[in-house]
């Protein structure tokens, strides 16, 4: 389907709404009917009718469309996070007893779902090193259920290869899922590629402007189903009209952010690369990258989160550089309009930084839609001041 057809046009009806550009926030909890047979036909079919926003409502259901076929996918869900865009189906997929495969160091509260909540009840899991398609098969178990995916990582870029991991796991009738938050559907389409659930946080690039926090479930109408008929209801994590809004809002103008991203951070990356104090850059279409055949493979690009390291990695150091940052802002989260950092030893306690372990030196740097100049002048004067 034609990507200009599906941001500016499927799932809008504008007739039904006075031709308004902008379709309406329907701002409702519920919806009235004339009859009881109505009544009753609507609550047998809740997946499909419009009966509680907690279940659905139009604002959503424009959206639902236009980010299933932005996937190619049949249909899409949508949650008032990416957490629970994970979660939700993840628990509506596993019994007490099941056990999955996941990539190891997938989001700070993947990890947590599959260490901390799951084993209260009774689901384990595995973690791998996913960039070796074998790793997956040698960690399958009897009542393996579910492999997990995040390709690539966000802080240091692992892949996996998405079509073998789906190729594997179909053959052993084994469910896929996967995080695509990095690279939003119009760089990566992993339900073409044979991934069965694909997860995004919408906070990233479909809200595009750090106001709004949303998630999105793609997949075939019989998972999507499974997923909202008990533990979509019963958890409630839905989301609210007006968040739905600034998400087709926010798709307007996807293309043309992401594209601006993913140019600036070639000249960022490129620019940092060469500095001095620089030690490596990481990020998947850099050249030398470890991966970059794959990444070329099954990525159309990349946008704008990278990582990269100072020759100097002292905790000390890292410190200073992020201080002196005067215009590129230091706080989580990515997609956004503004240029981002997040330095590692952020994330941990200071004594528990190792120079041994590589994922600790990282600076992760995220390139919104500034001038790649103003950028790199900000990174010049902060590098200068090591
Ligand atoms: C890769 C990845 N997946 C999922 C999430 C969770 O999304 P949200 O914050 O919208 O719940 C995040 C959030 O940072 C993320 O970076």
């Amino acid at each position: 389907m034609n990507i200009s057809y599906i941001l500016n046009e499927l799932g809008e009806e504008r007739d039904n709404y006075f031709n308004a550009i902008a379709p309406p926030i329907v701002q409702t909890s519920n919806f009235a009917f004339n009859s009881v047979a109505d009544f009753r036909a609507a609550l047998g079919d809740e997946y499909d009718k419009n009966i509680y926003s907690r279940a659905n409502n139009p604002t959503i259901n424009i959206l639902r469309k236009k980010l299933a076929a932005l996937d190619g996918a049949e249909d899409a869900m949508v949650f008032g996070s990416g957490v629970a865009a994970i979660a939700v189906p993840v628990i509506a997929l596993l019994q007490s007893g099941d056990h999955v495969v996941c990539v190891e160091n997938p989001y700070s509260w993947t990890i947590k779902l599959f260490t901390k909540l799951l084993p209260r009840f009774g689901v384990t899991c595995t973690f791998i090193n996913g960039t070796d398609t074998a790793n997956f098969e040698n960690a399958l178990q009897a009542n393996t259920k579910l492999i997990y995916l995040e390709s690539p990582n966000t802080f240091s870029y692992e892949l996996q290869d998405i079509a073998a991991v789906a190729q594997l796991a179909k053959s052993k009738g084994i469910i896929t899922m996967m995080d695509n938050s990095y690279c939003s559907p119009l760089y990566q389409q992993p339900i073409k590629l044979g991934i069965d659930l694909v997860a995004q946080s919408a906070t990233k690039y479909l809200g595009g402007h750090s106001d709004v926090v949303a998630g999105v479930l793609t997949g075939s109408r019989t998972l999507l189903k499974k997923v909202f008929e008990l533990e979509h209801m019963n958890i409630g994590a839905g989301m609210a009209p007006q968040t739905a809004w600034l998400l087709i809002r926010g798709l307007r103008t996807l293309p043309l952010r992401l594209q601006r991203s993913f140019e600036t951070c070639q000249k960022v990356t490129a620019w940092l690369q060469q500095h001095p104090a620089v030690d490596k850059v990481v990020w998947p279409f850099m050249p030398g990258f470890k991966q970059a055949e794959l990444a070329c493979r099954q990525m159309q690009g990349c946008g704008g989160l990278f990582s990269f390291t100072l020759k100097e990695p002292s905790i000390k150091k890292i410190e200073v550089f992020c201080d002196a940052l005067q215009h590129i802002l230091m706080a989580v989260s990515w997609g956004g309009h503004e240029s981002l950092v997040i330095p590692a030893i952020a994330t941990i306690p200071v004594a528990d930084y190792s120079l041994d372990n590589p994922r600790h030196q990282l600076i992760r740097m995220y390139v919104g839609l500034e001038d790649a100049e103003y950028l790199i002048g900000d990174l010049e004067q902060a590098l200068g001041e090591l």
